[in-house]
């Protein structure tokens, strides 16, 4: 990274390498990182340890993980400017989260959406730890780098305000040991609803068992203008104010890629029929993925490459990271 970059606010955010990436992931995430990766100095994460929660194949979990390096790349996260790397290259994630859960009372954890969603799932005697202690991870990942603010999607507010109160618990415990981080969530596209039902987060493992819910990054142009073609939209014959959900949905889609308000958005599309309106969606959402799919395919046919930039980066995080840790494990007194 250039010398410049370390006076410019930090940003760190990640993704788990669990599943293909959709829509919202763009939109709600890497899209923002990399429009705005002049403004911060970067950190860019992909969360493995997270992604044992979902009880993986180990190869496939490997093979995600590079498949994740390529896309951010691809994205348009400039590996000169961000630092791309895996979080269990850097040990300290797993050491600080330790730390984190002793200072976490168990009833912050059992309100998280999340846990609770997974709970009512799967049954709560079977939810493994991890995803109990998923957001004392997320934390550490945050606070081992000092980051100012962390870019996300809506679903993770509630993460990171738990991150933010374990700062402030350290802190006011022990004094100022770690930076409390704030959330930066955009208006438009922090939200993008599922296709088939706009009533649900677009989500990674529900698009997994039913390909109509979302428009996945790899997905070549005719599956993009079928999945468009078959979103629910509203029993209205044409867009109206207050729109549905789903043609709501879609507006905020084509609003985020088009970069205009969704407002303007209602005005363009208002009285015409939907299937105008999945026309002009399913255009802005293809013209979008072409350049990204073009390069992916290059980046991720060079898996050497992959690994030789994720290794050097983790080396530089790495004395980040440490310092941190450092720091905690003497205000605790385990150094
Ligand atoms: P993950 O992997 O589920 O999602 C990655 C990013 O995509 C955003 N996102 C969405 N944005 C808009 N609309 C949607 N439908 C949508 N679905 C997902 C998410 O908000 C996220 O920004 N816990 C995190 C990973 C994580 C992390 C971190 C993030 C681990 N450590 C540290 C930030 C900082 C997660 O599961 O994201």
């Amino acid at each position: 990274m250039s010398p410049t970059a370390a006076s410019r606010p930090r940003v760190l955010s990640g993704i788990q390498p669990d599943f293909g990436l959709h829509l919202g992931n763009y939109l709600g995430a890497l899209r923002n990182w990399a429009r705005d990766q002049d403004r911060y100095e970067n950190y860019f994460c992909i969360v493995d340890l997270h992604a044992l929660t979902r009880a993986p194949d180990p190869q496939r979990l490997r093979e995600l993980t590079l498949e994740l390096a390529a896309m951010y790349v691809a994205c348009g996260l400039d590996p000169a400017r961000c630092e791309i790397f895996v979080q269990s290259h850097v040990p300290a994630h797993s050491e600080l989260c330790w730390i984190l859960e002793t200072l976490t009372p168990m009833g912050w954890l059992e309100r998280m959406t999340q846990f609770k969603a997974r709970s009512e799932a799967q049954g709560r005697e079977r939810v493994n730890t991890g995803v109990f202690t998923y957001p004392d991870l997320m934390a550490a990942d945050i606070l081992l780098y000092d980051a100012d603010f962390v870019p996300v999607g809506e679903d993770q507010r509630q993460h990171i305000e738990l991150c933010r109160d374990l700062a402030n618990r350290l802190n006011s415990q022990r004094g100022d040991v770690l930076k409390v981080p704030a959330a930066l969530i955009s208006t438009v596209g922090a939200r993008v609803m599922g296709l088939d039902t706009p009533d649900e987060k677009m989500s990674k493992s529900i698009a997994a068992d039913r390909p109509g819910h979302a428009v996945m990054l790899l997905d070549p142009p005719d599956v993009v203008r079928r999945k468009i073609a078959r979103a629910t939209t509203d029993t209205e014959p044409a867009v109206h104010a207050p729109p549905g959900p789903g043609v709501a949905n879609l507006l905020e889609i084509y609003a985020a890629l088009r970069e205009v308000s969704t407002d303007a958005a209602l005005a363009e599309f208002d009285g015409k029929s939907y299937s105008v309106l999945k026309g002009a969606v399913a255009d802005a959402v293809i013209d979008a993925l072409a350049p990204i799919q073009a390069r992916y395919a290059e980046l991720r046919s060079d898996e050497d490459g992959l690994r030789r930039l994720l290794a050097a980066s983790a080396q530089r995080v790495h004395v980040v990271a440490d310092a941190t840790l450092r720091r905690v494990q003497e205000a605790v007194g385990v150094r």
